[in-house]
């Protein structure tokens, strides 16, 4: 790092471009890389995870990690490329059973809240090395120019899965816990939080150049519960690593945020914010880039259903976006059934795009 101080990171000359922009620099055309962009639309990385026999595997193997984290990069050039692992190895690492049940995502198995700690986090850290060693393999694959992003699950989204022990339509289960017995969602969050402060610190010292916190249920929650549940805990995160002198930005992505963008950029302190693809983006441009970088928003199903309509989803996005400081990815993962033409197409445009007239 520079001698930024610790909060405001600042870019050098010469550093990478994902990392530029989310230290508030504008690039013309924005870099670009795409949220799940390792991931089963592509042939290589299935042929890898058979290899690998499981998901988990491929997340513990640190020379299959380091494959398809870069088999992206190779096949498109990803302005960034993101460390291949999944949120919930953190709630495993915490002694909570996990597995994957194949084609119906993540099963973890229930356990009684109220006898919370289940391990502390420093040996859960320990138990993450396999992770660690997948950094930094693949900083040392990766083209000089590229980003490599590190991540965690927001401590409210890994909570919903560690509470319901899978995905629900609207983690009903979690939220119930957290209106009937606050206190106890409060201790599983503080676990949380100390450990994902650990968890990025170590991939940052493993190589990671910035670090993405993935909320994807923090939108999901009433105002009240917003402010305790999804920005309380990813303030205190992006402070703890300030405090430990570490200076990366760092991404947060509350999925479904909406109107709450603004308050979560202010309060939480993050680096840059990740938009879904519901995020309008005439607010974004007038309320939340003054505010932050950002990140998106394509709609993931854009690269199903390609054509015009994707030219022209990309074309609102920089145009209305793209006279402030801006990364193109995704509003969330592409689908399995994501066409790799589209993806093509969407790289082209982007970097093909012209010096923008503001469409909003
Ligand atoms: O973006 C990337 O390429 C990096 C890798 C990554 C994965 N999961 C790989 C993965 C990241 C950053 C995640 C984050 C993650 N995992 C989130 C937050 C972001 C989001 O997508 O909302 C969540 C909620 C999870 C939990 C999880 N993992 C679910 C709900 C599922 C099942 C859904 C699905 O697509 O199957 C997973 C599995 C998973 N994580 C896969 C991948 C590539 C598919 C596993 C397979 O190969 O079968």
């Amino acid at each position: 790092m520079d001698s930024g101080s610790p909060g405001t990171p600042t870019s050098q000359p010469g550093a990478r471009k994902v990392v530029r922009v989310l230290s508030g620099e504008r690039l013309w055309p924005p870099p670009i890389w795409m949220m799940r962009q390792a991931g089963r639309y592509l042939p290589e990385y299935r042929a890898t995870r058979a290899e690998a026999g499981g998901f988990l595997e491929l997340c513990y193997t640190p020379r299959l990690a380091t494959e398809v984290t870069l088999q992206p990069i190779r096949r498109f050039g990803f302005d960034a490329a993101i460390l291949f692992s999944d949120i919930l190895v953190v709630p495993q690492a915490l002694g909570q059973k996990l597995w994957f049940a194949e084609g119906e995502g993540p099963r973890l198995e229930t356990f009684d809240l109220a006898a919370l700690p289940l391990v502390d986090p420093a040996t859960a850290i320990g138990r993450l090395a396999p992770v660690f060693e997948a950094v930094a393999s693949i900083r040392a694959g990766l083209p000089a120019e590229t980003t490599l992003l590190g991540f965690c699950g927001a401590p409210w989204t890994v909570a919903t899965y560690m509470i319901a022990g899978r995905g629900t339509d609207d983690q009903g289960p979690a939220r119930r816990a957290a209106q009937t017995d606050p206190a106890a969602v409060q201790r599983l969050i503080d676990l949380l939080v100390e450990t994902s402060i650990g968890y990025l610190a170590a991939q940052v010292e493993a190589g990671a150049d910035a670090v993405q916190i993935f909320d994807t249920w923090g939108g999901n929650l009433d105002d009240a519960d917003f402010e305790r549940f999804a920005v309380e805990p990813v303030r205190r995160i992006v402070e703890g690593l300030r405090g430990r002198g570490i200076g990366v930005p760092v991404i947060g992505f509350p999925k479904g945020a909406g109107a709450r963008l603004p308050a979560y950029v202010a309060r939480t302190d993050v680096s840059a914010v990740g938009l879904d693809w519901q995020a309008s983006l005439g607010f974004v441009r007038d309320h939340v880039q003054p505010l932050a970088p950002v990140q998106g928003n394509l709609d993931p199903l854009r690269l199903v259903t390609g054509g015009a309509g994707l030219d022209a989803a990309i074309d609102r996005i920089l145009g209305t976006l793209g006279a402030g400081p801006l990364v193109f990815n995704l509003g969330h993962g592409i689908t399995p059934d994501g066409r790799i033409d589209n993806v093509t197409r969407m790289i082209e445009r982007v970097r093909g795009a012209g010096e923008v007239r503001d469409h909003g």
